[in-house]
């Protein structure tokens, strides 16, 4: 039910073009992607920190554009491949952080396509892809991510609070945070089980910082 209200929100990107957009903006050269990270996600450290996740397990970034989180994890000493469905961001990721850490991959996959069949990681990342894939996707999407994960495998989302904040409903309610989590469970419960949510931000321009909605979820070993 509440997933119609994101629909009206997100509606209109749900159509083939919204590769060509993502396209256009890694190949004009000038992209200015003000969200990159410059930390790992908090909960990653809290999943080393409890012996959840060690070092050199494996992690798929998902949507890495430029590279630099994709880096800085394999910095923190996992193996991590870096997939974003545009070229253009691949080359860049490629151009900006090849060759400086050999546990760093990069490859050009879209998430809502047919995943490789040898594809088996630990963890997902996702910060802030899941966010602009089109409503129509978002099925495809859990299911994909279920399928490369291994038994224990879970996924990290970053939801930027701003996606949600144009809502109405949220406008009338101002209850964003319980309105996100429950299309984040309509759209993952079937597949994954919501073990943690964290405040989070993302980076922007001149210090801003975006409130951002970190979910933690676990693969669900039997799904209906
Ligand atoms: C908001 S950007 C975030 C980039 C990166 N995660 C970061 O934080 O710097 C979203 C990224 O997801 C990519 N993307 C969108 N839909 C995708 C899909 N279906 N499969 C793979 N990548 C996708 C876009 O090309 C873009 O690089």
């Amino acid at each position: 039910m509440l997933s119609k209200i994101f629909r009206k929100k997100r509606k209109k990107k749900a159509t083939p073009q919204y590769k060509l957009k993502w396209e256009k903006k890694w190949s004009s050269g000038d992209f200015d992607a003000s969200w990159e990270a410059d930390d790992i996600p908090v909960l990653i450290r809290d999943m080393e920190a409890k012996g959840i996740i060690k070092k050199g397990a494996s992690l798929i970034d998902v949507g890495c554009g430029s590279g630099k989180l994709s880096f800085l994890l394999a910095e923190e000493g996992f193996d991590v491949l870096g997939i974003d469905f545009s070229e253009s961001a691949i080359k860049q990721a490629k151009t900006n952080y090849g060759g400086k850490n050999d546990r760093l991959n990069f490859q050009v996959h879209d998430i809502t396509n047919e995943p490789p069949e040898d594809w088996k990681f630990d963890l997902a990342v996702d910060k802030g892809t899941f966010h602009v894939i089109p409503l129509n996707l978002t099925p495809k999407y859990a299911m994909n991510i279920h399928k490369i994960l291994s038994d224990n495998g879970r996924i990290i989302l970053a939801y930027a609070l701003k996606k949600a904040w144009k809502l109405r409903e949220v406008k009338k309610n101002y209850d964003i945070k319980n309105i996100l989590k429950q299309h984040i469970e309509d759209i993952f419960s079937q597949y994954f089980t919501i073990e943690e949510y964290a405040n989070s931000s993302f980076k922007r321009h001149f210090g801003f910082k975006e409130p951002a909605l970190l979910i933690l979820m676990k693969k669900k070993q039997f799904i209906k």
